[in-house]
């Protein structure tokens, strides 16, 4: 689609013919007989153009939810968007930081939750399709008067007047995925200078991102989205707060939990305790593992391994906990019959530090275990020695219901 027939779909023909369209049977072998029926009333660019935002709004439900059925998007857009929960909590640091000038905006995710959260201001985008979705979207929830979009090259804007600026660079461009952020589109570098020009700012980054690569200035803030890395943000001038670094964890629906670091001692090194404990990807990032053996009482079994052990399950959410059954140094053949020797129907295979490959070994073993039992195998290794942990995941405690009256 383009932005001429971007534009048509929002005249009143358009939201009508995207009405239907979002109604009808739009998997794909229902599709042929969809848009033949719609192209009996409506011209076929037009259908074309509906038919496509309507299975676009399907697949951005998963990050927007409900509001998904009333965004616009375009693949790309969907695809380099900030999830609603993560964009949601970020937005909370800019409420008294209005207004914000954001360079890059894509079909405005971010954007809007900034707008929702109290803060409106400029967006920019130099490419005009994706500037015009990203006011659709604005529009779209009654919020146009309180933030503007415009096309524009982020590298010619002018962060005085503002009180933030912020950035998320596309980091999958034409060439593919990059991880160079002088890569990024806008280069992490521009965007950087435009931001050091304002009294705050907040750049989103690749989880990747080097801690060197981090200016000094910054705190940066690792975020997962249910135990999986999604992103980095460095919060510059008054929006970053007392802490370099930050691990936020962002679950189900419940409120987001965050780690900072406690402790500036290296975390020990011990033997097998009791329990297992794998910090989360976002607490590993931001290099806040031995805060997670400071709170579990433990250590790591190898130093440069991000696996904890302890003597006592203390619930953290910051780690998966295991229940440790046995460790030993890792067979095959060893493996095959205990797995035989328990009768494990249900296996979960992971690793840390260890060459093994996961696949190959789940078809390795895939004769070798029926039963109705569950059970863990965590790869790893102590110093050179390859070792295999049979254990068992404790599930996390559900937080305690408020007391209803
Ligand atoms: C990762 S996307 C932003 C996504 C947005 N945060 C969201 O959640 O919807 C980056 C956007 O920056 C835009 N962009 C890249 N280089 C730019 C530049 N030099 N000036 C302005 N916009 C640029 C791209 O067109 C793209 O839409």
């Amino acid at each position: 689609v383009d932005l001429t027939g971007f534009e048509r779909l929002l005249t009143a023909r358009g939201q009508a013919v995207l009405a239907e369209a979002t109604e009808a049977d739009l998997t794909e072998s229902g599709l042929l007989a969809t848009a033949t029926k719609l192209r009996e009333r409506y011209p076929a660019e037009l259908v074309a153009a509906a038919l496509t935002q309507a299975r676009l709004r399907l697949r951005a439900r998963d990050k927007f939810g409900a509001d998904a059925d009333r965004m616009y998007f375009t693949p790309a857009g969907l695809e380099q968007s900030t999830r609603a929960s993560v964009a949601a909590y970020r937005a909370r640091r800019f409420a008294a930081h209005g207004p914000v000038l954001e360079l890059g905006c894509g079909i405005g995710a971010d954007l809007l939750a900034r707008v929702r959260a109290g803060a409106g201001g400029t967006a920019v985008d130099r490419d005009p399709l994706t500037a015009a979705v990203a006011r659709a979207n604005l529009a779209a929830f009654g919020l146009s008067e309180r933030a503007s979009v415009r096309v524009a090259d982020a590298a010619g804007q002018d962060p005085r007047g503002y009180a933030a600026v912020f950035a998320d660079p596309g980091r999958r461009t034409a060439r593919g995925r990059v991880f160079d952020p002088k890569a990024y589109e806008p280069p992490l570098d521009t965007v950087l200078a435009l931001a050091g020009q304002a009294p705050a700012a907040c750049v989103k980054v690749a989880p990747g991102i080097p801690h060197e690569a981090v200016p000094a200035a910054a705190e940066a803030e690792w975020i997962s989205v249910r135990g999986e890395v999604k992103e980095a943000a460095l919060w510059l001038g008054e929006l970053s707060g007392p802490v370099r670094r930050r691990a936020t964890l962002i679950g189900a629906g419940d409120e987001p939990v965050t780690l900072t670091p406690g402790t500036s001692e290296p975390p020990p090194v011990r033997g097998w305790g009791r329990y297992l404990y794998e910090p989360d990807g976002a607490v590993i990032r931001a290099g806040l593992v031995a805060d997670v053996a400071a709170a579990t009482g433990g250590g790591l079994i190898d130093e440069q391994i991000a696996y904890v052990t302890a003597d006592a399950h203390v619930p953290t959410p910051f780690a998966a906990a295991y229940a440790i059954e046995d460790v030993r140094p890792f067979s095959l053949k060893d493996l095959r019959a205990e797995l035989r020797r328990r009768e494990v129907g249900t296996l979960t295979l992971k690793k840390r530090g260890s060459a093994v490959d996961l696949d190959r070994l789940r078809r390795d073993l895939r004769q070798h275990h029926r039963g109705g039992a569950e059970l863990t195998v965590v790869l790893t290794r102590v110093g050179r020695a390859p070792v295999m942990v049979l254990a068992h995941p404790i599930k996390p405690a559900k937080p305690a219901k408020p007391a209803t009256r």
